[in-house]
């Protein structure tokens, strides 16, 4: 990013970076079809419902949040803390990797710029380690993560 311009993470930078909700919706619709289609990513694929029409809607609009962008998921949906939504499932080191190269795979799809790639999927790894640490590593070692940090609630 150029000096003197805002960072992301700054204000709703990311949320205009990424598009608004037309561009996050369009990331978030790749993103399944993606998980969908290619059998490398069919272990995360079972875990949703057949119909995940309303898993891309719960994540765009958790997205233009977590972007900076408007609190749509919370206004639509209510409070969300996203490792205690993950809690009933079993994601371990596989499966959070597997979702963060589905959403790799879908972010180098966008025409987004190279800086804004990198930085969102470097900055998706936090929560998708949060929830592997509340999700896998619960059942086998109990509690390993403060459910509540502020960059995994809305
Ligand atoms: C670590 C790997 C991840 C896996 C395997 C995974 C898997 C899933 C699955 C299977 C569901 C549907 C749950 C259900 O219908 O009961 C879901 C929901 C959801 N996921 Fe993930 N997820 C992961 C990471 C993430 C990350 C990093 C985010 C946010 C940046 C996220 C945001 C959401 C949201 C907003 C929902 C909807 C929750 C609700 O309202 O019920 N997920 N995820």
């Amino acid at each position: 990013m150029e000096e003197g311009m805002k960072k992301f993470g700054d204000g709703d930078t990311s949320y205009l970076a990424a598009g608004k909700q037309t561009g996050i919706r369009r990331l978030v619709d790749r993103f399944y079809d993606i998980m969908a289609t290619d059998r490398r990513f069919r272990i995360i694929r079972e875990m949703h419902a057949q119909d995940d029409t309303v898993s891309r809607d719960k994540l765009a609009l958790f997205l233009c949040g977590w972007l900076g962008g408007p609190h749509m998921y919370r206004q639509k949906y209510g409070q969300i803390i996203i490792p205690a939504v993950h809690a009933h499932l079993d994601i371990g080191d596989s499966e959070r990797d597997q979702w963060l190269s589905c959403m790799r795979e879908a972010i180098e799809a966008q025409p987004y710029k190279r800086e804004f790639k990198d930085y969102l999927c470097e900055q998706l790894t936090f929560p998708a380690s949060a929830i592997r640490a509340r999700s896998g590593a619960e059942k086998k070692t109990g509690p390993s993560f403060p459910v509540g940090s502020t960059t995994n609630t809305q």
